[in-house]
């Protein structure tokens, strides 16, 4: 009973709950059961093997992928339920609620990095030029880039585009961010340079979930971490533990092929 309450406890405070959510292609099940809920400020690491479910689980917390089953809240309201589908109004609110940067970073080529980050702005929220502009160009500054403002993306590093694409993430005010594996298309020394951005808005009190091959970035940055496997969350823990003393075998072999490389 006790542990009951304490899940449902843990359901009530979270930014965002993800219960028994199951995603199928066909007769193919790729997410399994998956449990996880985040709080308001936590930032959640996702690893695990090639093919295992991470990005299927990670985008249905904005419903770019559909769960088959499962519930899933957001800060208080019922997105998802049994895999019923939401409605549009609430799909429009979900997706400013919850903002996302995937590996590959879709900037609109003929636009400029500030235009780039106008553009959500004033489309989604109704800003006005003006407004979205001051935003915008907070938003490079912050992310180390004011000085790329008028510049249009194929003249950016891509881990000079992958901030300007962060930066058009926040624009739209998300209370949580997702991230798929948003430094492994670049050369390390790129990277480096989101991973600091990323750091820098965990310190901030962004509530974050990260899918990763950057296991020391995991580490060090991220509150927990969790191991998902064949559709499966197989360990969920502080990331020392996850990393350095895995409870599963199946947690333990794919760490020691990750460390032995
Ligand atoms: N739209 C789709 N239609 C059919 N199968 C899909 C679809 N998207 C993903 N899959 C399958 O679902 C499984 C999980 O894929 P997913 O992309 O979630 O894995 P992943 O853990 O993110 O892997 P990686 O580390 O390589 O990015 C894979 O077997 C994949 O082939
Ligand atoms: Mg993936």
């Amino acid at each position: 009973m006790a542990g009951a309450k304490s899940s449902a406890d843990e359901t009530t405070r979270a930014l965002a709950a993800a219960e028994r959510i199951s995603v199928s292609f066909g007769d193919l099940e790729v997410v399994k059961q998956v449990d996880l809920s985040v709080r308001k400020g936590e930032v959640v690491a996702i690893i695990g093997p090639s093919g295992s479910g991470k990005s299927t689980f990670l985008r249905c917390f904005n419903y770019l992928q559909p769960p088959t089953s499962g519930t899933l809240t957001i800060d208080g309201d019922v997105i998802v339920d049994a895999g019923r589908k939401p409605k549009y109004a609430d799909l429009l609110k979900l997706r400013r609620k919850v903002g996302m940067c995937f590996q590959s970073f879709n900037l609109f080529p003929h636009l400029t990095a500030v235009e780039n980050i106008d553009l959500a702005q004033i489309s989604a929220l109704g800003r006005s030029k003006h407004e979205a502009r001051a935003r915008s160009m907070d938003l490079l500054k912050r992310v180390g880039l004011e000085t790329k403002a008028d510049t249009k993306p194929a003249r950016c590093s891509g881990g000079q585009q992958q901030r300007i694409a962060i930066a058009r993430a926040l624009a739209l005010d998300p209370q949580m961010m997702l991230f798929d594996e948003p430094t492994s298309a670049l050369d390390p020394e790129l990277g480096h340079e989101v991973l600091a951005v990323m750091r820098e808005l965990a310190d901030s009190g962004m509530t974050m979930i990260i899918v990763t091959h950057e296991m020391r970035f995991a580490e060090n940055v991220a509150d927990r971490i969790m191991f998902m496997a064949d559709g499966k969350a197989v360990e969920i823990g502080e990331p020392r533990q996850v990393l350095r003393s895995p409870v599963h075998e199946r947690t333990q072999k794919f760490l020691s092929m990750v460390f032995d490389r």
